[in-house]
């Protein structure tokens, strides 16, 4: 998508044909800097501070910094340290996983020599793959988006999304964002109501940023204010993304999203979660089983923000020694998810409906 009219992915190979670009999310919206990642250890920090985050972008670099490891060196013994070194960066979304696994399968029984050429053209492909997902699930999304927008009658569908899980959370288009820019490429007036995402901010940072650059109309709401919304019905649907989704349709997304689930339940208001089949974890039975990142205490204790000065700056919010918890994630039952829009269609949030789209996954045994 788009950044001052220029078209950009999150994540890139240099013109020298091996350093990993990344736009380093931490500095946004404030700063648009990019980095250059250049060792596995770099792909590893990127990731873990989160210069670089999302489900689906996680995954994308892990898998360059299999490459940048085997740049190193290539015997299995490093590629095995690499591939431990990222999988502990984050725990939740499990493209991480999913990436590396598909690194090790491209490399491992290839010679040394041939394993660096091998890892960066696969890489690239999960990267081009991802691109075609995402796009596909808003293809998918705007059948949604357009039935909705009938009964609206030429006035603005209200859609509300959490966190962001929008093309800077992937390659590029985004999960829940794809049908957004895609309903928005079509003429179909949509405005967007924008959770805050504390404690990272990620909504007002991230998702505002990229829906101002689409010029997409938007709101940033503090995360308490959505149950209000749906009450007064000035939200049409609700649309996420989520982390990891287990077998049975229980979504894990950012901390907050299940409150959403509830609370567009209680509505009656469609609540769809966006995803790729890298985002399915289909060895857990259910959401309860995934691990839940817990995350420092200072990311709810302070905030960082830019002054009139132009001064990007942290503070403390709280009463001082009172000590603060940060769970990263929550799960939302399937019961709560009217449905689930992948790059091959929508369908229910179960065991069945998504054997119904992926059924060469069906056990046979
Ligand atoms: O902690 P983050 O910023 O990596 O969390 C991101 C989210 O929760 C997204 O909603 C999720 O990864 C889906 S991204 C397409």
């Amino acid at each position: 998508m788009k950044i001052d009219g220029k078209h950009f992915r999150t994540i890139w190979v240099d013109d020298d044909g091996w350093t990993v670009g990344i736009i380093d999310q931490t500095k946004l919206p404030h700063a648009f800097e990019t980095r250059g990642l250049k060792s596995a250890s770099d792909a590893a920090y990127a990731i873990k501070e989160m210069l670089v985050r999302g489900a689906p972008l996680i995954g994308a670099t892990a898998a360059y910094g299999i490459c940048l490891a085997l740049r190193e060196d290539a015997s299995d013994e490093n590629l095995e340290a690499a591939s431990n070194m990222l999988l502990a960066t984050r725990p939740t979304a499990v493209n991480l996983r999913w990436a590396i696994d598909e690194m090790l399968h491209t490399v491992r029984n290839l010679p040394r020599k041939k394993r660096v050429i091998a890892a960066y053209a696969r890489a690239a492909e999960i990267c081009d793959e991802d691109v075609e997902m995402c796009r596909m699930i808003g293809v998918h999304g705007l059948k949604l988006i357009k039935e909705l927008a009938r009964s609206k009658k030429g006035k603005p569908l209200n859609v509300l999304t959490h966190c962001n899980a929008g093309w800077l959370a992937t390659v590029d288009w985004g999960t829940a964002t794809s049908p957004l820019y895609q309903a928005h490429e079509a003429g179909i007036p949509i405005h967007v109501w924008v959770d805050e995402t504390r404690p990272r901010n990620q909504g007002a940072a991230l998702t505002a940023y990229e829906l101002g650059h689409e010029e997409i109309p938007h709101t940033i709401i503090a995360d308490n204010a959505g149950g209000h919304l749906m009450q007064r019905g000035e939200v049409d649907l609700v649309i996420t993304g989520t982390d990891r989704t287990a077998a049975n349709g229980d979504v894990a997304n950012k901390i907050g999203t299940y409150l959403k689930a509830l609370a567009a339940a209680d509505n009656e208001i469609p609540f769809y979660v966006a995803l790729p089949h890298t985002t399915i974890d289909w060895t857990l039975q259910n959401g309860f089983e995934i691990p839940i990142e817990e995350r420092g205490a200072e990311e709810v204790t302070q905030m960082t923000g830019r002054t009139s000065e132009g001064e990007v700056i942290t503070v403390d919010i709280a009463a001082p020694g009172s000590a603060a918890a940060n769970p990263a994630f929550d799960v939302s039952p399937a019961r709560l998810v009217t449905g689930l829009i992948t790059e091959r269609g929508l369908c229910e949030a179960s065991l069945d409906g998504l054997l119904g789209l992926y059924p060469e996954m069906i056990d046979d045994e």
